[in-house]
């Protein structure tokens, strides 16, 4: 009869029935991971409850120490972490412990303004979620506020899901997939001339060329000579200090445009100084300087006054040539709308027809016999004579050498006026850019259009497409390593490298308003706290 296997197991533990108590090695590795799992625990606990106070609690129950700007709250976890509650301590609690470290009060010390008020409900939930975004306890230097592309992309792969057309205030919805700077990114709109038409005439060409001359050595140069009688001793000085009459005038791109940079201009410098001579607390007197990220509004009165005089046309007295007679033409002011500068008109001519021994000024003869009627004037009244130079300055004005030289106009007679010129001194709405950031590189290198150039004064007339290079630009720099770019001559060279985050080029908070940065209204929460509430982050 063969011999039952079970009676082969059962031989293993024949005269070793303690075989439990031998020690072996998988054993003592468990008894000894135990203990010391144990001993962790109760050493973890010992050195929490009695370190002092100077070592931050963080260490011992965080992925880390918090971010340099919430540094004071390092030891304390409530400032935006709910506290425990009694319902913490629930049966199912011990399933929702990570949950529970994302229940954060951010909103007590900030407000997150909301990205789009024409997102979607469900878009907003992932809003009120600050730690969807804001990653903290990853030590001191970690940015919150430089994220990685999927914080973003997660919705702009697909922006039709999360926006409420309804809402949508930009009557448009914007690209509705980007992914990445360098692969989906649209064209930036706001530099299409057709969003925005150019109303002022201006030509970089022209005036970059050496006396603004529509071609070297064109026959209406500028030279300084000519330039002091149009402008003054004062506008000599400032654009060829020290120059003979006869040079050319040769404008750099400074003399119009100057960056809102830290420094402020001369004229600021000479007014700190002058204060500081006397005493005052300059600081407090005068404004801060913002940082120099944009350029400052080119205006006529500082940038073209000076060559581009502005005035009204010598006026004659009708029938009359005598030289005495012509009342002298005079200086108008700018930025006037049309009944505004009637106005001006008036007062100037009737200045100059008082001080002129002008027929206009005879006197009517008294009336006759109460039944006699008046008899006719051989002179127009003063007001009629007035009224008559003015409105016929304002036609030329409004036509070929005066505002029209700059303006397109609308309209005629009451309702003539020049046409609106937008402000441009932010261009692109939608993101942010920094001059300070990319004066590593020459102006040319973004604005290449803007140099003098030899032009027929039909082009100059025209309006200047915008001398801003968009999106391929951008990524000779703003791409990955080694990306190839191809240079204007044809030469290709490995480029990129900057960095091209969303975040980089991009404002989340108040994407409605993306100017409003730091210091924003919509920024503070809703109750400031004193500094010992502050601190206990009550
Ligand atoms: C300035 C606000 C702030 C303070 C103060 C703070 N935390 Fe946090 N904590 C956060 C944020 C934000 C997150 C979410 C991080 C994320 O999801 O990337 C978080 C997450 C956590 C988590 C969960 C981590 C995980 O795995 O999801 C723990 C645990 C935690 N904190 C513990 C603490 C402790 C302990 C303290 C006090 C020493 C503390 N926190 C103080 C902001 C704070
Ligand atoms: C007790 C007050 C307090 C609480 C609570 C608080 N913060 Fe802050 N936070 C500050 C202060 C102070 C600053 C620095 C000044 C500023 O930028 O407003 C700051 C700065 C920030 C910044 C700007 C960082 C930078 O590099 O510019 C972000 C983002 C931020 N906090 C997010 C959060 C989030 C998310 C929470 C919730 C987890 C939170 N904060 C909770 C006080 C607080
Ligand atoms: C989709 C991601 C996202 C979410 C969700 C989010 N933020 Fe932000 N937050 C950002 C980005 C990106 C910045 C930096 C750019 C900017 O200022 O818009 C920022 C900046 C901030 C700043 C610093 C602003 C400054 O100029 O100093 C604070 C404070 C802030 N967020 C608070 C919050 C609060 C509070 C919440 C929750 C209600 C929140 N954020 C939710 C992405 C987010
Ligand atoms: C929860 C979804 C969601 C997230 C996350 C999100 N966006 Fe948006 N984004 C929207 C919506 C909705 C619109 C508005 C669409 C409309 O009005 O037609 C928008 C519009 C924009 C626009 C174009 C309009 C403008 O005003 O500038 C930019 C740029 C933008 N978002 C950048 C970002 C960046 C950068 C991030 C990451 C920090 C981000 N978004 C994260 C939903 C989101
Ligand atoms: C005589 C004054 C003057 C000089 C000099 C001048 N600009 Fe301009 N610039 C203007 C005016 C005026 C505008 C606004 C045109 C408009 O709004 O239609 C302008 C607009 C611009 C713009 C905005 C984009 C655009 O197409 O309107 C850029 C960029 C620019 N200039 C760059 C330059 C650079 C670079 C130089 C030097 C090479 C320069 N400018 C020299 C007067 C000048
Ligand atoms: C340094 C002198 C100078 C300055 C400053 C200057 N211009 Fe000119 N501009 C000229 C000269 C010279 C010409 C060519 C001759 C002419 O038409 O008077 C000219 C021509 C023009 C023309 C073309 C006129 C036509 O005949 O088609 C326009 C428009 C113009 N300038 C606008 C401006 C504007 C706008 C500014 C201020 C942002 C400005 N200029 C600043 C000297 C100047
Ligand atoms: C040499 C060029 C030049 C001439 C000539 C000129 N302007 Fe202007 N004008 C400008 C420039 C540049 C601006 C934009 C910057 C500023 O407001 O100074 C402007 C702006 C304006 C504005 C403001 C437009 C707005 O939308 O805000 C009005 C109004 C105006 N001009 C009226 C006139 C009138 C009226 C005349 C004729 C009497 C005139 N201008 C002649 C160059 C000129
Ligand atoms: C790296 C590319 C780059 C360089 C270099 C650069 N710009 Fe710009 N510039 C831009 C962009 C992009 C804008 C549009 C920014 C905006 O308004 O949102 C701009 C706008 C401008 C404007 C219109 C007003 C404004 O502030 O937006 C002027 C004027 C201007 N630049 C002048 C200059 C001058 C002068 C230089 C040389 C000292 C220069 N730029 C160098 C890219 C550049
Ligand atoms: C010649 C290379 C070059 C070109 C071209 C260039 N950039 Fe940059 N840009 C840089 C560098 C370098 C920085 C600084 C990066 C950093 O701080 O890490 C920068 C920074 C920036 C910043 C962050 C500014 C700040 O201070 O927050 C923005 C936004 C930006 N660039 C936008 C643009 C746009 C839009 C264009 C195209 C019109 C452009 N850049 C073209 C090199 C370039
Ligand atoms: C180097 C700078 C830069 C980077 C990086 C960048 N953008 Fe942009 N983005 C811009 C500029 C500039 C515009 C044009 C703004 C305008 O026209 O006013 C723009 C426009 C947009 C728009 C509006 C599109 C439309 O239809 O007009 C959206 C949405 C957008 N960006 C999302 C993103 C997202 C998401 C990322 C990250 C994957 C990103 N951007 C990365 C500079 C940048």
């Amino acid at each position: 009869m063969p011999r039952s296997p079970s009676r082969d197991l059962s031989d293993r533990y024949s005269g070793n029935r303690g075989y439990f108590r031998t020690p072996d090695r998988l054993r003592w590795w468990k008894y000894a991971l135990a203990w010391l799992a144990l001993g962790g625990a109760v050493a973890w606990a010992a050195v929490d409850v009695l370190k002092p106070p100077s070592v931050p609690a963080s260490y011992a129950h965080t992925h880390g120490p918090l971010a340099n700007v919430h540094g004071a709250f390092n030891n304390n976890c409530s400032a935006c972490h709910v506290a425990h509650s009694a319902s913490d301590f629930g049966p199912l609690a011990v399933f929702k412990t990570r949950e529970r470290w994302h229940d954060l009060t951010c909103e007590k010390c900030h407000n997150g303004p909301p990205h789009h008020a024409s997102a979607t409900d469900e878009a907003k939930k992932f809003h009120s979620t600050c730690s969807n975004c804001h990653h903290d306890h990853n030590g001191p230097l970690h940015s919150l506020v430089r994220l990685q592309d999927d914080h973003c992309t997660r919705c702009h792969t697909d922006l039709g899901k999360w926006h409420d057309a309804s809402k949508s205030l930009a009557g448009t919805p914007y690209q509705n997939k980007v992914t990445s700077f360098v692969s989906d990114h649209p064209e930036f709109r706001s530099l299409d001339p057709k969003a925005q038409p150019r109303t002022l005439k201006f030509s970089h060409s022209v005036h970059m060329n050496p006396g603004q001359a529509y071609a070297p050595g064109g026959k209406e140069a500028m030279t300084v000579g000519k330039l002091r009688k149009l402008g003054g001793e004062a506008a000599a000085a400032r654009y060829a200090p020290g120059a003979p009459d006869d040079a050319l005038i040769q404008l750099d791109c400074a003399s119009c445009h100057k960056l809102d940079s830290g420094r402020g201009t001369e004229a600021f410098g000479r007014l700190k100084a002058a204060l500081g001579e006397t005493g005052e607390p300059v600081r407090a007197l005068l404004p801060q300087r913002p940082e120099g990220a944009y350029y400052l509004p080119v205006t006529f009165e500082v940038h073209c006054r000076s060559c581009h005089p502005l005035s009204a046309p010598d006026g004659a007295h009708v029938g009359q040539t005598i030289p005495g007679e012509v009342i002298p033409g005079f200086t108008v002011p700018h930025r006037r709308k049309p009944a505004e500068l009637l106005g001006d008109l008036k007062a100037g001519y009737l200045k100059g027809l008082l001080a002129t021994n002008n027929p206009a000024l005879a006197v009517p003869p008294e009336p006759g016999g109460k039944l006699d009627t008046p008899p006719k004037l051989g002179a127009r009244t003063l007001a009629e004579e007035t009224d008559r130079l003015a409105a016929a300055a304002q036609r030329q004005l409004f036509s070929g050498d005066g505002c029209a030289k700059c303006h397109q106009t609308q309209g005629s007679n009451e309702t003539l006026s020049v046409v609106p010129v937008p402000n441009r001194t932010v261009w692109l709405a939608h993101a942010k850019f920094n001059h300070a950031s990319h004066r590593g590189a020459t102006c040319a290198s973004c604005h290449p259009g803007t140099g003098g150039k030899t032009i027929s004064t039909v082009d100059a007339a025209k309006p200047e497409p915008v001398q801003i290079l968009g999106l391929e630009s951008c990524r000779t720099c703003h791409s990955p390593l080694s990306t190839t770019v191809t240079l204007p001559d044809g030469e290709k060279l490995p480029g990129g490298g900057v960095r091209h985050g969303c975040t980089d080029c991009h404002r989340y908070h108040h994407g409605d308003l993306p100017m409003q940065g730091r210091g924003g209204e919509s920024w503070f929460p809703k109750e400031p706290r004193d500094i010992a509430d502050w601190l206990k982050a009550k």
